[in-house]
């Protein structure tokens, strides 16, 4: 299978030569575009969204209609492999995403299973396959997986928190029932990243959005090294081609190095970080992806390629760099001010 025609998003991650700095948002696809909001109406909820491949192709699409886009982000979520370990997901209107049964008690970590992802993530895989197909070769496909620590987070929780104080409470007095927790997720996300791989993803990202709550020597127990332990299990190539990978953890600045040597492509910068000595730090070991503040949407389209710029000279010229935001795209977020950011970062290096 050849690569796509645009490829410069796979050949940054690679640290290849580009023709421009590609770019993508986490959260293209969602409520920010009204017709993302017109199709979530038609499939009736989020969820029927996520397990409809239909309508996940068609979301996963729209931002690429109308902004030049260099790769694409399977639509899914994060917690649907804990839902196919049996949690029971729902998103409770205006709270967010919700467990069923979280996990507290020590007969269900014991009983926690890896599900197949060929079976309980069946929608995932048939999504992937229809949006590959749909692309055509145009851009990449990314497909993605949350970190074990951060599923861990919300299967713990039972849904978002401010504190974490079930799941920490678990860690410093019962750190074997978090690490067995941890070490069944873990398998979970390798199979469920290589089954996305052979499905037809071109690269994945773990986000690891929940990691930067941890103290440092805590941040290497129980998150980067599971994020290592299934980048060393996940397929390195698919027909041929080599399939990177992207690491991002929010609040992870400090500790760049160490998570540029788990042995992922590139590592994903939230916006506290300046790209440019970030990029000093890690030397050429791996490619950087980042790290506008998603906040800097709601200013001026003047303002928001001025930013853009801002961030594109920190990096400085030469491959390495894919431009993306720091953190998911606000829900509130002007999409013409996107239009500003799309071509500020595309004219940039072209000149
Ligand atoms: O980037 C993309 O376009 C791909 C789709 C994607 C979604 N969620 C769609 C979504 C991705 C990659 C995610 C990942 C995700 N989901 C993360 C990690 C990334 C991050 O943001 O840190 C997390 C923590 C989740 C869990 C989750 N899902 C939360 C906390 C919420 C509620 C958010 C809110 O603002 O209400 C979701 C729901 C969700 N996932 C939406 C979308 C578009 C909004 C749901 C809706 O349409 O109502």
């Amino acid at each position: 299978m050849a690569r796509p025609h645009n490829d410069n998003f796979l050949r940054a991650l690679l640290r290849e030569p580009v023709d421009h700095t590609p770019l993508w948002l986490m959260r293209q696809a969602g409520r920010y575009l009204p017709e993302y909001c017109e199709t979530r109406r038609r499939a009736g909820s989020f969820l029927d969204l996520c397990k409809s491949p239909g309508l996940a192709c068609e979301v996963t699409l729209q931002p690429l209609a109308r902004y030049d886009l260099d790769a694409a982000i399977l639509f899914s979520d994060i917690l649907t492999v804990p839902d196919a370990m049996g949690l029971g997901l729902y998103f409770a209107e205006g709270e967010g995403p919700k467990f069923e049964r979280p996990l507290r008690e020590e007969w269900a970590i014991r009983d926690l299973e890896v599900p197949d992802p060929n079976v309980h993530l069946r929608y995932v895989m048939d999504a992937v396959a229809e949006i590959r197909r749909a692309l055509n070769n145009s851009v990449p496909l990314i497909g993605f997986s949350g970190s074990p620590f951060t599923l861990a987070c919300y299967m713990v929780e039972g849904g978002g928190s401010d504190d974490f104080r079930h799941l920490k409470t678990m860690m410093y007095d019962r750190p074997d029932l978090l690490h067995r927790i941890l070490d069944v997720t873990a398998t979970a996300v390798v199979d469920y990243l290589n089954a996305q791989i052979e499905a037809g993803a071109q690269a994945v990202q773990i986000f690891d959005t929940w990691g930067g709550a941890l103290p440092a020597h805590a941040f290497r127990e129980f998150s980067l090294s599971y994020i290592q332990r299934i980048v060393e299990g996940l397929k390195k190539t698919h027909d041929g081609e080599r399939i990177p990978s992207i690491v991002f953890t929010k609040g992870g600045g400090q500790w760049l190095e160490d998570i540029a040597g788990c042995g992922c492509d590139a590592v994903g910068l939230d916006w506290t970080t300046d790209i440019g000595q970030a990029r000093k730090r890690v030397g050429d070991k791996v490619a950087l992806q980042g790290n506008l503040d998603p906040m800097c949407l709601f200013a001026s389209p003047e303002a928001v390629a001025r930013e853009a710029k801002r961030v594109l000279d920190a990096y400085g010229p030469g491959t390495g760099h894919v431009f993306n935001l720091g953190h998911g795209i606000s829900q509130y977020t002007p999409p013409d001010h996107v239009s500003a950011l799309v071509e500020a970062v595309h004219e940039h290096w072209r000149g």
